[in-house]
């Protein structure tokens, strides 16, 4: 018989606050797909992928950026103990504290797909940079291999428009 786990949130949630891990997945199956996550401070890019996605905040507030159809950038705030639904496809912006943690639900990848992450020139708001992943295996955490690639590089945080170099955390 498959596994039918039952998972305790906050020990999960204790277990990334003492081991400084930011991701620990709960399961992967093809129709589901389901991590807890710690914020990052850091966050700043726009994530852009196929699946819908469920979120919960287990502990503390998380400001939802997105984008709607025409760029427009909008705010959703999510407190501790409330859920959200976001469809598929929409650039979206995970902003919380490290001491907050979300529990988040969405599908694992079709063949073929790839995630984007987006970053927009804090000055002008143009198209700073893109990351593109395919999202095979969630336990290797593609968000933070795409910021080590936006930090390592300066040329990735020149704005092609106005000049601005965005500044390393
Ligand atoms: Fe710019």
């Amino acid at each position: 018989m498959r596994q039918m786990p039952v998972i305790d949130l906050p020990s999960v949630a204790r277990e990334l606050a003492e081991s400084g891990k930011r991701v620990k997945v709960l399961w992967q199956e093809p129709d589901s797909l389901a991590f807890v996550a710690r914020g990052r401070e850091y966050r700043s890019e726009f994530h852009i992928n196929a699946s819908d996605e469920f979120t919960y905040m287990i502990k503390g507030t998380m400001n939802l950026h997105y984008r709607d159809e025409s760029g427009k950038e909008g705010i959703l705030v999510i407190p501790e103990g409330s859920t959200n639904f976001m469809p598929g496809n929409v650039p979206h912006s995970p902003r919380f504290p490290p001491d907050a943690f979300a529990l988040i639900v969405e599908r694992g990848r079709r063949e073929g797909e790839v995630d984007r992450f987006q970053w927009f020139c804090p000055k002008c708001d143009s198209l700073l940079h893109e990351e593109r992943a395919v999202v095979d295996d969630y336990k290797k955490d593609f968000v933070t291999r795409a910021y080590a690639n936006f930090f390592d590089n300066e040329q990735h945080r020149t704005c092609k428009n106005c000049g601005n170099v965005m500044p390393k955390p």
